[in-house]
């Protein structure tokens, strides 16, 4: 979390950098600051949003700095307050750091430095290593570069740093472990960050660190690269960025979250696209046919994600299995990473992940990867970490998602399951042509189906205004529809602060029921067609304690409907399919009520969109 910007070269750096660090307040949004050098150099931070800090620093667009390094911060260690938001000084007052990542060590390294003289004026971890990095400099007499590769091999953590010296006015040092950092090369000037989205209106050439890796960015000299554990000079990898400025902004909607929830059409169609190819009877997915044997011997799959991707994974669960009968298990990364998993050589290990820079997602691979497993990554960031550590993958293309709350990601995800299921089932010989096809060529009617989806909104509006003020709410649902459930009931709590439980329809009866009265709104996701009549007991058993029912069902269903107070009629859709279709009204209920509540739901309170601490 915490997003870095930097800037050095011959331009006012005070409005890249401000209108860089908007761009990164997905990646946290408490506390923000900036560093700037030249004609009128200060330091200025806040707690509060990027907007905040434009208030306190005033007009510094022609001030005359050409070199300036800025955070935005989403809290580790230390309340967000002005005195922990980034930078932090050293004690001389001339070494500035933005660092996002974690410093482990902070509390040994920190009773060092004060036997030493230091003191510090903040709880955070950043501000021991930039006085690591003062001490050692001091110390050893070396010069800032070299002081900060002398710290960093010190450290335990994870970071993205870019460290500035008064001693040093023309240079920047950044190095990266853990955290994403990236290097925008212009012409006679270079930005820092931590995605290409703070400069992609100045360059589309960029050299993304990889782990281990730091360089000394001079104004007149360029930059140099080095390995932080060796001396070794590295050459570095210069790519040509993918985005573009439409894509991050808003496009006429008031939110990102809204926008994106109305961009899953595109998404979805950019993701089958050129892969799902019915008429060839196939499906084209490079990361697993470079390793069909892999994929076609697997004995069987564990499936590690965080949060929303983790739903995408019981979804897959729940497919692989049906469609090409292999075992599969999904576990959160953050627990995977510390049990002691039984992994065997051979085992597949699909890590899925919207950013790529999931901290627990990260290191579960990497366990996966030691333990003899074969990782195959399914990100949306191009470039990622996950992308780059795994041994294959596929990338979703749903589009830069900044809104905190996964929306067109999961959907995305989900159709990049479907495609994986279809295509394991046809190597594995357990799927029938026939299902294969009218999987595949259903799976190519869902842009159209999500359009008629979406004209649902007035109606989702009607209903979110008349729950808006329930303290809690239950998501239930069957089979495929189950993840679907907790899928919904994570969207409602994260941006809308109410209290809501996913659960498995059935499940209900053995404790959750307790909770059921008047006030307990229930949507329940209806759909199913194998045990409709087994969800339609469900239903009568909540309508039985007077709860409010709102329904999703399939277009034809009769049942259901007599019992809801509320209906929301989806086209009907093979069951694996139904996740899709039904994430769309249950994003827009929780859109709804979160807006008529008053919440930011780009930015909800304490989240931010790139974990990257575990
Ligand atoms: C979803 O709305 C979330 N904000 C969150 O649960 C997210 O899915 C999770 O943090 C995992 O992120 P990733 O997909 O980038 O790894």
């Amino acid at each position: 979390m915490c997003g870095i910007v930097g800037y050095i070269g011959n331009r006012e750096a005070y409005p890249i950098i401000v209108k860089g660090l908007k761009r990164l307040e997905y990646r946290g949004y408490d506390s923000a600051g900036i560093t700037l050098f030249g004609k009128a150099g200060k330091t200025f931070k806040t707690k509060g949003k990027v907007a905040d800090l434009e208030r306190i620093a005033g007009n510094n667009n022609n001030a005359g700095n050409t070199l300036g390094l800025g955070h935005t911060r989403w809290a580790t260690h230390g309340i967000p307050s002005d005195h922990n938001a980034h930078p932090h000084l050293s004690n001389t007052g001339r070494i500035s750091i933005v660092h996002n990542g974690i410093i482990e060590n902070y509390a040994s390294l920190k009773k060092i430095l004060t036997e030493n003289g230091y003191s510090f004026k903040s709880d955070t971890d950043t501000e021991v290593l930039v006085n690591l990095i003062e001490y050692i400099k001091l110390s050893q007499d070396v010069k800032i570069g070299r002081a900060v590769q002398i710290a960093l091999n010190q450290v335990i953590g994870a970071y993205a740093i870019a460290v500035f010296d008064l001693d040093r006015p023309e240079e920047i040092v950044v190095a990266k472990l853990g955290s994403p950092l990236a290097i925008g090369l212009g012409t006679d000037e270079y930005f820092i960050a931590s995605d290409a989205s703070p400069f992609i209106e100045y360059t589309n050439r960029t050299i993304y660190l990889d782990d281990n890796e730091m360089a000394v960015i001079s104004r007149d000299k360029g930059f140099k690269m080095y390995s932080i554990t060796s001396d070794k000079a590295l050459t570095p990898k210069i790519q040509e960025i993918q985005l573009s400025l439409e894509k991050i902004e808003k496009a006429g909607y008031d939110h990102f979250m809204l926008k994106e929830i109305h961009e899953q059409p595109t998404a979805i169609t950019d993701t089958f696209r050129g892969r799902l190819l019915i008429d060839k009877h196939t499906i084209n997915i490079s990361g697993i046919e470079q390793h069909l044997d892999v994929f076609k011997n697997a004995e069987r799959i564990t499936i590690v994600a965080c949060g929303t991707s983790w739903h995408a994974g019981l979804v897959a669960e729940y497919l692989f299995e049906d469609a090409a009968r292999i075992p599969v298990e999904v576990e959160y990364a953050s627990e995977f990473r510390y049990r002691n998993p039984v992994i065997n050589k051979g085992d597949i290990v699909i890590a899925i992940s919207q950013s790529g820079e999931t901290a627990d997602t990260l290191a579960a691979i990497k366990l996966a990867k030691e333990k003899g497993a074969f990782v195959f990554g399914i990100c949306n960031v191009v470039g990622s970490s996950i992308a780059r550590e795994a041994d294959s993958g596929a990338y979703t293309h749903a589009g830069p998602e900044i809104g905190v709350a996964s929306t067109k990601a999961f959907t995305t995800q989900l159709t990049l399951i479907t495609m994986m299921g279809l295509r394991l089932g046809q190597l594995r010989g357990t799927i029938s042509s026939q299902d294969f096809e009218r999987v595949g060529k259903q799976l190519t009617k869902l842009p159209k189906l999500i359009e008629r989806v979406l004209k649902y909104d007035s109606l989702i509006q009607e209903i979110a205004r008349e729950y808006k003020d329930a303290t809690n709410f239950l998501y239930l649902g069957r089979g495929y529809n189950f993840p679907a459930a907790l899928e919904g009931a994570l969207k409602l709590k994260e941006i809308s602060y109410i209290h809501a439980e996913g659960y498995p329809a059935a499940e209900m009866k053995h404790g959750p029921i307790a909770l059921i009265d008047e006030n307990m709104p229930v949507v329940v996701i209806a759909t199913n067609k194998g045990h409709y009549e087994k969800i339609v007991s469900n239903v009568q058993e909540i309508k039985s304690r007077n709860a409010k029912i709102i329904a999703i069902v399939s277009k034809g269903d009769e049942s259901v409907k007599l019992l809801s107070d509320h209906v929301i009629e989806i086209p009907e859709i093979t069951e694996s399919l139904v996740p899709i279709l039904a994430s769309v009204p249950l994003q827009l209920l929780s859109y709804h009520i979160a807006i008529m509540r008053g919440c930011n739901v780009d930015q909800p309170r304490n989240l931010a969109k790139s974990v990257t601490v575990e």
